[in-house]
């Protein structure tokens, strides 16, 4: 990986420009017209009803009650890439622990953060910008990186220590959205008409797969027309299973050339395909293009939980979905080569898996 062992700039932190009070955002975070949240060919006011999935049903003793389900979930896989889950097995009150403590942490002074300031190679830690392109425009976000699989890689000497409760907490919803995802995985295997395991398998199994946590904090912005809290781009993973801010919308999925804001629905997580999945299904289930607003009256929490094969799966089109009609679209990529690109260029739309297609 063509990773720096440093920052090219000096990082300025996101929530110390916000509090500073500037009415004007510095140019580093002024976006050219074409990406700004306003343009005019952007209907960016609309709101949408993402599918809502009640997990529970896929307990029923009703046979076809699971049918339906898993039939569900694999065509809004297909058809929107994005989904969100009700009865999915996780306690409100730990859901709400693990917002309050990330909270806190945000809510720190700036010292106690950059103990764990971040670093490109790994960017584990505390962190204000994605790519390490210099002059990149940047976001209006900073966040929180850690991981939790594989064991090898999760250190909770990593992960913040103030308050103190957070490393359990953390540690706690890692193990509740690991088992989740893998449920989720089970389902998305079968509704492409594959083994139940196939996903699990293809990213490495119990030991190899890897799943990690960017807990993303928005500040408020005093020019939000101009910026964007995270610039448009695909989960360059598995699948991603978010913690929206119930308090106020930013998410907004792209569908066709218009983007529409997420209505976040309370005790609900926001689950999507990332792009390793697109390859996985040879483009059958799609990882769509999705980005965040900055706000001026409120600041935003979201906690996005990434489900992924571990760093050295070959991840390619499954066997069984390539046919003579359906030939490969993808040539096989080590997942450590395919996310190199987003640490090197940060947020790039739908760039990458396009650029990945095979030659025809
Ligand atoms: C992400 C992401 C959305 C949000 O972290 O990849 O898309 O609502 N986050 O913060
Ligand atoms: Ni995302």
């Amino acid at each position: 990986m063509s990773l720096l062992p440093s920052w090219p700039e000096p990082i300025v932190r996101v929530q110390t420009l916000s509090k500073s009070g500037i009415r004007k955002i510095p140019r580093r975070f002024v976006k050219p017209p074409s990406d700004r949240p306003c343009n005019i060919m952007d209907i960016t006011t609309t709101s949408i009803n993402i599918p809502l999935i009640d997990l529970e049903n896929l307990n029923s003793p009703n046979d076809s009650v699971r049918q339906e389900t898993i039939d569900h979930i694999s065509h809004v896989c297909r058809e929107w890439g994005f989904f969100q889950v009700a009865n999915h097995g996780i306690s409100h009150e730990l859901m709400e622990k693990t917002r309050a403590v990330w909270h806190e942490f945000f809510q720190l002074p700036l010292e106690e953060k950059q103990k764990f300031a971040n670093l490109p190679m790994t960017y584990e830690g505390y962190g204000s910008r994605i790519g390490v392109e210099v002059g990149a425009k940047l976001d209006w976000c900073d966040y929180f990186f850690l991981h939790y699989l594989p064991q090898v890689l999760k250190n909770e000497n990593k992960w913040p220590c103030l308050p103190v409760s957070c490393r359990k907490v953390i540690s706690e919803y890692g193990e509740e959205l690991v088992t989740l995802s893998r449920r989720l995985i089970k389902i998305l295997s079968i509704g492409l008409g594959l083994n139940e395991d196939y996903v699990h398998k293809s990213f490495g199994g119990d030991g190899e797969s890897s799943a990690c946590l960017r807990v993303n904090f928005y500040p408020k912005c005093p020019q939000p027309d101009l910026t964007l809290g995270l610039s448009p781009h695909s989960d360059p993973g598995g699948i991603t299973i978010l913690l929206p801010d119930t308090n106020i919308s930013g998410l907004q999925i792209r569908r066709g050339n218009n983007w529409f804001t997420v209505n976040p629905i309370p005790n609900a997580f926001i689950v999507n395909i990332g792009d390793q999945i697109q390859v996985l299904s040879n483009a059958i289930y799609k990882s769509v293009e999705h980005r965040v607003i900055a706000s001026s009256n409120k600041e935003r929490l979201s906690l996005a939980f990434f489900y992924n094969p571990g760093g050295r799966a070959l991840i390619k089109p499954a066997d069984e979905l390539v046919t003579k009609d359906c030939p490969a679209l993808y040539s096989p990529m080590t997942f450590n080569e395919y996310r190199s690109f987003m640490r090197t260029k940060g947020p790039s739309g739908k760039s990458q898996i396009e650029s990945h297609k095979s030659p025809r």
